[in-house]
């Protein structure tokens, strides 16, 4: 099989071409490198002896699309490509519908035509809403949420959906990830954010490099254990190994098949840090501050169907998670620029 990886040269997305090439696939990476480094390629190849086929570009690129599909036998699409800060998109809508929907309907336009049906879409926990009752099941319904971040991928979803029903020889599985954390045991792939960091993992480590000064723990008066928020962190490799286990189920099952990926459990901020402390050896400069808005205060994954029906489990701690996050930043004090 051949896949075609959108955002492959990204966080979630290098990961995922490691566990892929491992696995014998063909991969073919399609990425502007708006968020990311030509020179993950490069560690790709160091992890796995291969370098996967590149294709530097966009996703609203039509010719370039068509290309792409009349070189290659793709039978697979996992797509990871898109923006996805939040607060950036209240700034700046239009650029993230335009990227993330208009992008995403490019893409499949493109598949359409080159007749390749087997799709895998990179969703979040976010079209869960603000839904006070936890864990999220896919059961549930989606509520629309608060930013347009996370409208774009509801939105996504929705098109999936209605397009899975028009057309019957499509195999879709939407992927509701929860937070992923953590980077690849050898160091050699991990998250490299652009600027301060705005999630919680990346901000810890670039704290214990010493780059920032102290973390700054959004809130601790809420209603759970230690008043902190409590998230759902999954490593990234499990992450990745969710893809394949959905890529799968995904060759034998049409329609739309939806799938938490998370751990199962939720992790209090003020447990992430005690952890990482203990892998640091040190403590870690922290200050509590106000509510960050938006935030829930706690949610977690329900992750029995992704059990069931992909075979598949998170096996990582938080403990694996912060280290291998550690171990990311330690050895690449600077990310990806070199
Ligand atoms: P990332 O930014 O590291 O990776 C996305 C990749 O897509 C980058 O390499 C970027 O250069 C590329 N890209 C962006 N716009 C593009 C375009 N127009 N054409 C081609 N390539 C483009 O992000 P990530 O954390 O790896 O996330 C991957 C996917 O998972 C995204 O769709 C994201 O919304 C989704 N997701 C991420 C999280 C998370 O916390 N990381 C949570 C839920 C869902
Ligand atoms: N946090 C801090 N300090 C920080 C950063 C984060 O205390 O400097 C806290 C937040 O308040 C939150 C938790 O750490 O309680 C996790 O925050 P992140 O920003 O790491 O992640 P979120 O849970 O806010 O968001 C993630 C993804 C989004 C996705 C959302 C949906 O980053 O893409 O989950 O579930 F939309």
């Amino acid at each position: 099989m051949t896949i075609l990886v959108t955002g492959g040269c990204g966080y979630i997305g290098s990961h995922t071409c490691v566990q892929l090439i491992k696995q014998g696939f063909d991969t073919i990476i399609l990425d502007n490198l708006y968020n990311s480094k030509e020179i993950v390629l490069e560690r790709i190849y160091q992890i796995t002896g291969k370098r996967p086929q590149f294709y530097q570009g966009d996703i609203r690129d039509k010719h370039l699309l068509n290309n792409i599909f009349k070189e290659n036998k793709v039978t697979n699409v996992i797509h990871f490509a898109g923006l996805k800060a939040v607060e950036e998109s209240i700034k700046q809508p239009l650029k993230y519908y335009d990227v993330n929907i208009y992008g995403s309907i490019n893409l499949l336009e493109a598949m359409k035509a080159a007749n390749v049906k087997k799709f895998i879409f990179s969703s979040s926990a976010t079209v869960y809403g603000t839904q006070p009752n936890i864990p999220y099941i896919e059961t549930m319904e989606t509520e629309e949420p608060t930013q347009p971040y996370g409208r774009s991928k509801l939105f996504i979803e929705k098109i999936l959906q209605d397009l899975a029903k028009a057309e019957k020889d499509w195999s879709i599985t939407l992927l509701r990830y929860f937070n992923p954390v953590g980077a690849h045991p050898s160091g050699l792939i991990g998250e490299d954010p652009q600027g301060i960091p705005n999630n919680l993992m990346p901000y810890i480590t670039q704290v214990a490099i010493g780059k920032l000064k102290s973390l700054a723990v959004f809130g601790h008066d809420y209603n759970t254990i230690d008043g902190t928020c409590i998230r759902d962190f999954i490593h990234v490799m499990d992450l990745a190994d969710g893809h394949l286990a959905a890529l799968n189920y995904n060759s034998s099952h049409s329609g739309v098949n939806i799938f938490n990926l998370g751990s199962g459990q939720g992790s209090s901020i003020l447990e992430v840090i005690s952890t990482f402390e203990q892998v640091f050896k040190k403590k870690l400069a922290y200050h509590f501050a106000p509510r960050r808005a938006g935030d829930l205060p706690a949610y977690w994954a329900n992750a029995d169907k992704a059990k069931k029906l992909l075979n598949w489990q998170t096996h990582l701690n938080l403990y694996d998670m912060v280290h291998d996050s550690w171990n990311w930043q330690s050895k690449n004090p600077n990310g990806f620029n070199e």
